[in-house]
């Protein structure tokens, strides 16, 4: 091939998604282009979003336990002391190892070119790329994948300057510890980044819309999560909405209204986190040229073989439908790409988990117990708490439960919902069970090591259509 043959597959943005698809589309032997215009691959994930919030999460926690927690444990320790400088270079390194090596090994090795710019349709099959370096160019593509992701939904009236109103961005890079911080909105975003600045010492407050915390998971397990995380001192208004948020010098005035009505009050923070959710991100693509459509919330229409309404150019990940996570949009990218060389690829949207990476974790996957119930399906409930298990106690480490729900007559597990130590390792088992249609009684009757937090697993498990035995 020269340069001047049309790539078999362009995919343009350098995330989960698209960076996943252009390495797929490679190992299946198709002439593959990826274009990113951020100047490193990895996207939100790698960039702004997974890693170097676990980077923090994971510091932080360590920080925090060994203020409280060592003690307890026969670890006694002199001056524990933030350096937060320091902090933020170990979660800066971390990004740039794991965005580097998708550039320096991974797309060398599989043999895809990197174009580095911003995409626009001139065709459903010409794009023109403004190049980083300055210049143009324009690729040919028999197929394209728009893979453009997402961004912060910005709160109307209020301006993030990522310094004293901060999206999740500004909030993984701030240079000193809020003494007071607002979150604006419990979701995943707000609860996670709450949770870093709460161990480093600011006093956070979160403001919630809705009656509940955790966006989307198991009521039972949310109001839990919202205990324990109360009980590590984070501040909850629930059924609260924030009116305004204006910066007065260093400090932010945010007025907020019970959500039912009720008496307007005013809050004060050194640093205020809007985390109300992202948007799909398509400013600059050129869209209506090739007429491919959006929906009324701006994200890319597809079918079910990722098809946009125009030939030839399919979309994935969080710029179109379903939940915005990183490992969703990965499957959606390998589908897309198998779809072009098989003409058929596959994502089962009822087995894809979702992890809220506090302490203690949060995972799921499939059907919660208000998603049954309004869909009418009998089911029953197994449910094992880590104080009953053997690791959790001897870790010291025992808050939460595992939870299954199994379809009545078949014990055919439909959901998994776990609040505890690992849960985010653990799930991965839950996601097989679902994915294979397993029974309770398939898990439970599969030995699992002792003594494991997975223990737990295997005796919520027996108790969806039997008796736990340590329970
Ligand atoms: P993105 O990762 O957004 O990538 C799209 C890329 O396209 C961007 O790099 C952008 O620069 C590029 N682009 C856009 N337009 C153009 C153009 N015209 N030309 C060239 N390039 C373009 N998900 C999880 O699963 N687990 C987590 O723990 C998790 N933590 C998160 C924490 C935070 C703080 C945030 C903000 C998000 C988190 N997410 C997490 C969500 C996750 O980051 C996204 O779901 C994921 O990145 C989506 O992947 P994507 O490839 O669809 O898009
Ligand atoms: P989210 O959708 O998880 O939560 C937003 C919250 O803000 C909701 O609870 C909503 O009710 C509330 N809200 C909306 N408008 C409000 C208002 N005016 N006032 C007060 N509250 C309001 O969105 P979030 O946290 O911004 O995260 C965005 C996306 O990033 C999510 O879809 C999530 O999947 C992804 N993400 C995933 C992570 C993970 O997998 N661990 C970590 C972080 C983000």
């Amino acid at each position: 091939a020269t340069q001047s043959d049309p790539y078999d597959v362009v995919v343009i943005g350098g995330g989960p998604g698209g960076y996943v698809a252009a390495i797929k589309a490679a190992q299946l032997g198709f002439k593959t282009a990826c274009i990113e215009k951020r100047g490193s691959l990895g996207g939100t994930c790698l960039n702004v979003g997974c890693i170097p919030s676990k980077a923090m999460l994971n510091n932080s926690h360590i920080y925090h336990q060994t203020q409280h927690d060592l003690k307890n444990r026969g670890i006694d320790v002199g001056d524990v002391k933030l350096n937060l400088k320091q902090m933020l270079a170990a979660k800066a390194s971390s990004v740039k190892a794991l965005t580097g090596g998708i550039e320096t090994y991974l797309f060398k090795k599989n043999g895809v070119d990197y174009i580095k710019g911003a995409a626009s349709f001139a065709s459903p099959t010409q794009i023109n790329v403004a190049l980083n370096d300055g210049g143009e160019t324009q690729v040919e593509a028999k197929n394209v994948i728009i893979a453009t992701g997402s961004e912060v939904t910005p709160f109307p009236g209020i301006e993030i300057d990522e310094k004293r109103i901060v999206s999740s961005t500004g909030a993984l890079d701030l240079q000193e510890v809020p003494k007071k911080m607002v979150v604006i909105g419990g979701g995943i975003i707000g609860l996670e980044l709450g949770s870093v600045w709460s161990r480093l010492g600011a006093e956070v407050t979160v403001v919630e819309f809705l009656g509940a915390v955790g966006a989307g998971m198991d009521g039972e397990v949310g109001k839990q999560f919202q205990k324990i995380l109360a009980k590590q001192g984070i501040k909850f208004k629930l059924n609260t909405k924030v009116v305004s948020a204006e910066r007065e010098g260093e400090t932010v005035k945010l007025k907020v209204d019970a959500a039912k009505g009720g008496k307007e009050e005013t809050l004060e923070a050194d640093v205020v986190l809007v985390a109300i959710g992202r948007r799909p991100v398509t400013e600059g693509l050129n869209l209506e040229a090739i007429g491919v459509e959006t929906d009324k919330r701006g994200r890319i229409v597809i079918d079910d073989q990722f098809n946009t309404s125009a030939k030839g150019v399919k979309c994935i990940g969080d710029v179109t439908f379903g939940p915005m996570l990183a490992h969703k949009a990965e499957e959606e990218g390998i589908a897309a790409v198998e779809i072009i060389k098989n003409g058929h690829g596959h994502v089962n949207y009822d087995a894809i988990p979702s992890v809220v990476y506090t302490h203690p974790e949060v995972s799921w996957v499939g059907k919660n117990e208000e998603e049954l119930k309004a869909a009418g399906i009998k089911y029953k409930v197994g449910k094992y708490p880590f104080a009953a298990n053997s690791r959790a106690k001897t870790n010291q480490d025992a808050d939460g439960f595992v939870k299954f729900l199994v379809e009545k007559d078949t014990d055919q597990v439909l959901g998994v919902h776990i609040i505890g130590p690992n849960a985010g390792e653990m799930i991965a088992a839950a996601c097989l069970a679902v994915e294979y249609k397993a029974s309770a009684e398939d898990i439970a009757r599969t030995c699992h090591p002792h003594p494991t937090l997975s223990e737990a697993f295997k005796e919520a498990a027996l108790a969806a259509y039997d008796q736990p035995i340590n329970f």
